[in-house]
Parts: C-alpha cells; sequence; structure tokens
C-alpha cells in the first residue's frame, strides 16, 4: 500500500468514526518561538488539550508534517528520518482508552489488514505519580491482543511528553512484529534489535506537567501518533523506508549518478534532501541561528555526501526536481514552490562548496598529523582552529573524524565554542565588535575590514582615530570612530586604497593568546580593556593592526576582494560612522 493510500484510509476512517479532518499546520509553527519546528501533530491543538474549545469539536483527525533533528548524525542507517509526516487523531474530552483502542486495532487489523497475531502492545506499568494502567492492557484483550502480547513498562517508555512540560501521560504504543529472529529469549517489544517495530502510540493526555509536578487537567483527552514512513515500509515488506516509493525514486538516481558506492550517503543525502524542501515550501530560510541553522546543516551535510559520491553538484538542481516531482502525490503544493525551494537550495549549497573545499584540504592535513603522531583523538583546538580560520563548522568537523576512524570530544569542542562566544557576547554588549551575531563567511570578512580600515584610518586621518563602534551584517560593514571632522573625498580615497593595498598584498593574519596586560604592552589596540578576561586573544593583520578580539577573522587578507566605501556620515559628537561594503 502506498503512502497516499495509507494516509486517505486514514483520514477516511477517523471521519467515518465522526472526526473532523482539519488540516496540516506548517512545519514552522505559527505563534510558537518556544519550539524550532513541529515535532508531533499535538504541537499545534495544545491549547485545546488543556481546555480550549476547538471550532471544529471534540474529535480531530489530520496529517501532519514534523521534523524532529535529535538524531540528525544518525540518519544514514536503516530508519532513522528527520522529516516525517505524522497521521493523528485526537479526542479533546470525548472518547477515552477504550474506544481509542477499539479504534486502533479495528484500522491496523481491518482496514490496513495487518494479521492480529503481529501486533505487540505496551502499557504503563505505573509509579508514584500515576497508577499501572490495568484498563489499557483490559482494553486490548478485549479488542483481541493475548495476555502474552501486552507488556508493560515504566515511565521511560510508556509516558509520553513534548519536551519539559505541558500536558502528558501514560501512553500505548502498538508494535509490529518482522517475523525476524528475536535477538535473545528476552526479545521485546522495548528492544531495538529490529524484531519489533513501533507504528503508533496513543497517550492518554489526563495530565499536566509544570515545574515537576503533575497535577489531573480538566478534561481527559487522547493524543495519538502513527508515522507514514515507516507504516509503508512494513506493509510493503520492505526493509527501509528508503525502499519505498517515497524515496525509491531518488536513491535510484543518486545510485546513477555517483561514482562511488556508498548507501549511507545516498540515504542522507536523499533524507536531508526532502526535509530541506519540505522546509524550504514553508517558509524556512538558511542562516546562522536556530531553525535557519538547522536547515542550513541539513543542506550543508547534503553537500558533503553529494560531493563525497562524487556527484556533479550542478545536478542538484535536477534532483530537487525529480523529488518535487516524486513528492508532489503527498504535498501538492510543492509544484508552486518549485523555483524558490531550488534557487535557496542550490544558493546555499554553492556558498559551502568554497568553504568545504578549502576546510576538507586542512582538516586532511590535521588527519595525516594525528594519524602521523600516531593519535586516534582529534585535538578540539584544531577543530575550533578549523572553525575560526576557515569558518569549517565543528559538526562537519564531527562527522569527518568518525569517517576517518578518530574520536572527537565534542563536549570539549562545545566548551571552546561557548568560550568564545561569551568574548563576542561582551564584545557586541559594548558596541565595539558588536553585530557578529552570526560568523558566515561574509561576516567574517567583514570583521577582518573592521580592522584593515581601523588602521588605515590611523595612518591618513591621525593616530588617535579610534573605534567607537562596530556593526556587521552579511551585506556590509558600519565602522564608528572618534574624529573631529567630516572627512574629505581626498581622506576617504586614501584610507580606501589603503585597505585595499593591504588586501592586495595578502597580509597574514595572526591570533595569539596572552595575558592582557602583555598585550597592551605590546601596543595592541581595545576599547574597554576592563571588560576582557585576563587571557585574551589577540588578531595581528601582517605588521599593520594588532587588537584585542574574540574574532573570527580571514586567515589572508586577499580573500576579503575589493573594499569600497559606501558613505561616510556624522554619529554622535566627535564621532564619524563610514559604511563599507566588499565586492
Ligand atoms: N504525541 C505522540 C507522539 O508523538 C502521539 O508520539
Amino acid at each position: 500500500m502506498k503512502a497516499i493510500e495509507i494516509r486517505n484510509k486514514y483520514l477516511e476512517f477517523f471521519k467515518n468514526h465522526n472526526h473532523k479532518v482539519i488540516p496540516s499546520a506548517p512545519l514552522i509553527p505559527e505563534n510558537d518561538p518556544s519550539v524550532l519546528f513541529t515535532t508531533a501533530g499535538m504541537q499545534p491543538i495544545v491549547p485545546y488539550l488543556l481546555g480550549a474549545k476547538h471550532p471544529e469539536g471534540t474529535r480531530l483527525t489530520d496529517y501532519q508534517k514534523c521534523l524532529r533533528t535529535n538524531d540528525i548524525e544518525e540518519v544514514g542507517d536503516n530508519r532513522h528520518l528527520t522529516y516525517f509526516e505524522m497521521l493523528g487523531n485526537w479526542s479533546l474530552g470525548d472518547y477515552f482508552k477504550e474506544e481509542s483502542i477499539a479504534m486502533s486495532y479495528e484500522f491496523l487489523t481491518k482496514v490496513l489488514g495487518i494479521p492480529s497475531e503481529k501486533i505487540s502492545v505496551t502499557c504503563f506499568a505505573g509509579d508514584e505519580d500515576c497508577p499501572r494502567d490495568t484498563l489499557t492492557a483490559e482494553c486490548w484483550r478485549k479488542a483481541g491482543i493475548p495476555n502474552e502480547r501486552i507488556y508493560f513498562y515504566g515511565k521511560d517508555d510508556n509516558w509520553w511528553i513534548a519536551g519539559e512540560e505541558g500536558p502528558c501521560g501514560p501512553d500505548t504504543e502498538m508494535f509490529y512484529d518482522t517475523g525476524k529472529e528475536p535477538c535473545s529469549a528476552d526479545c521485546q517489544p522495548s528492544c531495538n534489535c529490529g524484531k519489533y517495530v513501533e507504528i503508533w502510540n496513543n497517550v492518554f493526555m489526563e495530565y499536566l506537567k509544570k515545574d515537576g509536578k503533575y497535577t489531573k487537567l480538566s478534561q481527559k483527552n487522547v493524543d495519538t501518533g502513527l508515522g507514514l514512513e515507516r507504516m509503508a515500509m512494513l506493509l510493503q515488506g520492505k526493509e527501509t523506508p528508503f525502499d519505498t516509493e517515497i524515496f525509491k525514486p531518488i536513491m535510484d538516481k543518486l545510485e546513477s549518478l555517483a561514482q562511488k558506492d556508498d548507501i549511507a550517503s545516498r540515504r542522507i543525502v536523499a533524507e536531508h534532501l526532502r526535509a530541506s524542501i519540505m522546509i524550504v515550501s514553508d517558509g524556512g530560510r538558511p542562516s546562522n541561528i536556530d531553525r535557519g541553522y538547522i536547515l542550513r546543516r541539513l543542506i550543508r551535510r547534503m553537500t558533503r555526501h553529494l560531493n563525497k559520491l562524487e556527484i556533479d553538484l550542478n545536478k542538484l538542481d535536477e534532483l530537487i526536481e525529480l523529488d518535487i516531482e516524486t513528492l508532489k502525490e503527498l504535498y501538492p503544493e510543492l509544484v508552486e514552490k518549485k523555483e524558490v525551494i531550488k534557487e535557496v537550495i542550490v544558493q546555499e549549497k554553492d556558498k559551502f562548496m568554497k568553504t568545504l573545499i578549502r576546510g576538507e584540504r586542512e582538516f586532511d592535513k590535521v588527519v595525516n598529523r594525528i594519524k602521523n603522531e600516531g593519535k586516534d583523538t582529534i585535538d578540539s583546538n584544531d577543530i575550533f582552529k578549523l572553525y575560526e580560520t576557515y569558518g569549517f563548522p565543528p559538526e562537519v568537523s564531527k562527522d569527518l573524524a568518525v569517517e576517518n576512524g578518530l574520536k572527537v570530544n565534542m563536549d570539549e569542542v562545545d566548551k571552546l565554542f561557548k568560550e568564545h562566544q561569551e568574548k563576542s557576547r561582551l564584545g557586541s554588549e559594548q558596541k565595539f565588535k558588536g553585530g557578529l551575531s552570526g560568523t558566515g563567511e561574509m561576516q567574517i570578512k567583514y570583521h577582518t575590514a573592521t580592522h584593515l580600515l581601523n588602521a588605515a584610518l590611523k595612518q591618513v586621518v591621525n593616530k588617535d582615530v579610534h573605534q567607537r563602534g562596530s556593526n556587521i551584517t552579511e551585506e556590509r560593514m558600519r565602522f564608528d570612530f572618534s574624529c573631529d571632522h567630516k572627512l574629505t573625498d581626498e581622506e576617504k580615497k586614501q584610507a580606501e586604497d589603503l585597505v585595499n593595498k593591504w588586501i592586495q598584498e595578502d597580509l597574514d593574519v595572526n591570533i595569539e593568546t596572552m595575558k592582557k596586560e602583555e598585550a597592551l604592552k605590546s601596543g595592541a589596540e581595545c576599547m574597554f580593556i576592563e571588560k576582557y578576561p585576563d587571557i585574551v586573544t589577540v588578531y595581528s593583520i601582517g605588521e599593520i593592526s594588532k587588537e584585542l578580539c574574540g574574532g573570527p577573522h580571514v586567515k589572508h587578507t586577499k580573500e576579503l576582494g575589493h573594499f569600497k566605501i559606501v558613505k561616510e556620515e556624522a554619529c554622535s559628537s566627535g564621532v564619524r560612522r563610514i559604511k563599507a561594503i566588499l565586492e
């Protein structure tokens, strides 16, 4: 049975049981900044689970586009997905355990035709917050599941909550027995060996968790979720979702284009491409924070694996077209968004390629060095440096390390990044190294250009010019500096020429860590010395600039391209402002 048929049968079945079909909410939650993406069908329904009246009544059903990224690194195996579709039905203070279980059983056995003996179920074993769910077990027995296929587990397995707080409750999960050999005499649904596959989860939401405590909600709800891709896989007798019609065309195409045979890479490309298409179609755009960063990460990972498969990256356009052609059966709205989807994904791929090629080269050097030294772990500082000097993302370093059979201590890497962010934060709070909220490739270049302009103005105007503020975006830099007069055209031209001369000289950008006093003694420039920690980083550019700074910067000035002042104006008393661009 194809996925679209499963979805249609599901909605039809619940419609026939007096449920109203409601539309899928966008993947990007509309009024909920607390979550990055919709992760479950219940998410848009939370207010109604808490007691608000839903305009469509007390019985609802839908298919919901969902994205979960906690397991992003597991994608490539035979089951993990980031994007998936969840079929769901809800009772908002209407029916409860008995009816919910009876309907699920009927749908699985009568509508989908799954033999009853292939189904096992689990129930909540009970603890100090909530009693053992004997009623649920009773309902299953009544429906037709014998005792030996009814299991009881604790909160880890049979309690469901979205995140830390909110509506929640004991659940009952349905498992499909694939018929594989049990992994041991004690093989159970809770086991991860692959014999049992979870197919549906019915949550009996009658509790609210707040401040670590459970209280009863004003109504008893049912919230269920059935993963569409997984169900399609099982009903089609396939081993993985990548073998179903949802992924098959793109998987085949990747196989035919690839020069290297690597099934994990093909799955990663197919999975991340679909997820990226779905995010972009719901308005997501790549950026350096939150949702945008997740999309960026998905596209970067996909690009890297396309590259690994030695697929011509100019084919990405074609791959997106093919995938939309496949996915339109489930999501016809993709067709009219095709052009923008292509544009966003291809552009992001292009941007990343430059960083990737350069970074991978440097990464290989690090790997060779480590292997020559007979070590098996990459130093966290190496990963941090690759990021700082080449903008090479740490998660890419991690992926590559694993592929090279090396270990990484990501906790330590995270610590270094936190320290780095702390320095940037101190900087931006003081508004003198401000605006570096994102550290994309362009921001890094503008950051270095800021240091060059600071040095040039000292030479052209006078040595008492000091930085008073800075703000950087992907598109331009703004630099505020102490100066008692409007710059003449001649001064502007000289400063611009000087910066361009230094860019052309391809000066080295060096980073050192030293004591604050030492840095000052060496003549390094800074504005609010007391705001820096005792140990500081100092960036110098050739012989012409030396500043206390959290970075990051480019490695060589030639990377900046051409520098151009677009505006010079008054900022405040005794402070002028220059806006400049790199082209
Ligand atoms: N909200 C439940 C889940 O996501 C149904 O598993």
